[in-house]
C-alpha cells in the first residue's frame, strides 16, 4: 500500500531577545537605512544564554505537535537541520527526543545551511514513503549569533536566531497534488561553489569553533537563477500551472531575493510570506518560523498548495511542493 507525508501541524520559537538595526549601528559602521534598502530586514531575534538550538527547537516541536492534536508517543523519528548545533555529538535532535519524553525510534541532525529544512522535509517524506517512520518531527533550529563575526558589518547584520518545525505522519494512499500531503520535494548541490560561503572553521579544527563567511554578490547572483530553476522544476515536476500555487513560503535571506521568486510564480506580494523584516535570516529555521506564523494567523488554511524553496551554503538548494 503506498504511502505518503501529511504536515499535521506547525510550530516555533523566537529568543526573546529583540536587537534592531539602529541598535547595531550604535557598535558598528552600518545604519537602518543600508541595511533595510538592500535586505529588507529592520530586526533579528538574538538568542541569550539558555536559548540554545535544542532548547529553541524542543519548544517549536511542542508547539507544532500541539497544533497537529499529537503526543510524543506519535513520533517516532526527529530530524533536526542545523549548521548551529549545541554540541558536535550526540545530535540536537537527541536531545530534543529527551527533553520532550520520546523513547523509541530514532533522531539525527542534518547540515545543509539554509536549506537544512528543505533537506529534512525531503529525507523525512521519503523515509515515511518507505515506511521507516511514521510520525516525524521536522525541525530546523539556529543560533548563527555565536558563529558571526560581530564585527563584520557584511555578514553580521544578515543573521538572527530561531527555530521552527512540522510534524509529519504517515496517511495512505500515494501522494498528489490534490490531496493533503507533501506533494513532491527536489534536492540539489553544487559542492564547487563551497568557498562563497561557508564557517572558517569547525569543532574539529583546533584553533577556533569559526565564523561565517560570505561572498554576498556570487551568492545573491546563484540565489536568483538557482531559485528560479527550482521553482519550474516543482511545477514541472506535477504538471502544474504557476497559478495553482496559493502561497510562497521562501527561505528568508534577501527581500528583493523573496520578490523576484513571488514575481516568477506571479503571485501578489500579500500570497509570498515575509519574516525577513522582523526574524533577519535564520537559515534552516526561517522556513518553517515563516510557515508557523502564516498557519497561526490563518493565512494559509488546510487545502491550501504551498511552495517551499531556498539556497544555502554548499551550495545547497531544492523545493518542496506541499498541499495543506
Ligand atoms: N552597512 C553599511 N554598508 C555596508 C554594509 C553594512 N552592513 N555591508 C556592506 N556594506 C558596504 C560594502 O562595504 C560596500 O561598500 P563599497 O561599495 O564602499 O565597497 C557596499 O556596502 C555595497 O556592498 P555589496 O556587498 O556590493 O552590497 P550588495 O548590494 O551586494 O548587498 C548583501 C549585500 C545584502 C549581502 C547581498 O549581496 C545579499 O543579500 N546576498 C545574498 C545573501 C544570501 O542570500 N545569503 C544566504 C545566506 S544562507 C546560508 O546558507 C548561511
Amino acid at each position: 500500500m503506498a504511502r505518503h507525508a501529511v504536515l499535521a501541524g506547525v510550530g516555533g520559537y523566537l529568543p526573546k531577545l529583540i536587537v534592531t538595526n539602529d541598535d547595531l549601528a550604535r557598535s558598528l559602521d552600518t545604519s537602518d537605512e543600508w541595511i533595510r534598502e538592500r535586505t529588507g530586514i529592520r530586526q533579528r531575534h538574538i538568542a541569550g544564554a539558555d536559548e540554545t538550538a535544542a532548547m529553541m527547537a524542543t519548544e517549536a516541536a511542542r508547539a507544532a505537535l500541539r497544533r497537529a492534536g499529537a503526543g510524543p508517543d506519535e513520533v517516532d523519528a526527529i530530524i533536526l537541520a542545523t549548521s548551529t548545533p549545541d554540541q558536535a555529538f550526540p545530535a540536537t535532535a537527541t536531545r530534543v527526543q529527551a527533553a520532550l519524553g520520546v523513547a523509541r525510534g530514532f533522531a539525527f541532525d542534518l547540515s545543509a545551511a539554509c536549506s537544512g529544512f528543505i533537506y529534512a522535509l525531503a529525507v523525512a517524506d521519503g523515509m515515511i514513503r518507505a515506511g521507516q517512520a511514521s510520525g516525524v518531527l521536522v525541525i530546523g533550529a539556529e543560533v548563527y549569533s555565536r558563529i558571526l563575526d560581530w564585527q563584520d558589518r557584511t555578514t553580521c547584520v544578515l543573521f538572527g536566531d530561531g527555530a521552527g518545525a512540522v510534524f509529519l505522519h504517515a496517511a495512505e494512499g500515494p501522494a498528489t497534488p490534490d490531496a493533503p500531503g507533501v506533494v513532491s520535494t527536489h534536492l540539489h548541490a553544487d559542492g564547487r561553489h563551497g568557498d562563497i560561503l561557508y564557517i572558517d572553521g569547525a569543532v574539529g579544527q583546533r584553533e577556533r569553533p569559526g565564523t561565517l563567511a560570505m561572498n554576498g554578490a556570487a551568492v545573491f547572483r546563484h540565489a536568483v537563477v538557482n531559485l528560479a530553476a527550482a521553482v519550474e522544476e516543482a511545477l514541472a515536476a506535477n504538471r502544474l500551472d504557476r497559478s495553482a500555487v496559493d502561497w510562497l513560503v521562501p527561505h528568508q535571506a534577501n527581500r528583493r531575493i523573496i520578490d523576484a521568486m513571488g514575481k516568477k510564480l506571479g503571485l501578489a506580494p500579500e500570497r509570498v510570506v515575509v519574516t525577513i523584516d522582523r526574524h533577519a535570516n535564520t537559515s534552516a529555521a526561517s522556513i518553517p518560523l515563516a510557515l508557523a506564523e502564516a498557519v497561526g494567523d490563518g493565512r494559509i488554511r488546510p487545502g491550501h498548495l504551498v511552495l517551499m524553496e531556498a539556497l544555502g551554503g554548499g551550495l545547497t538548494w531544492g523545493s518542496a511542493l506541499v498541499r495543506m
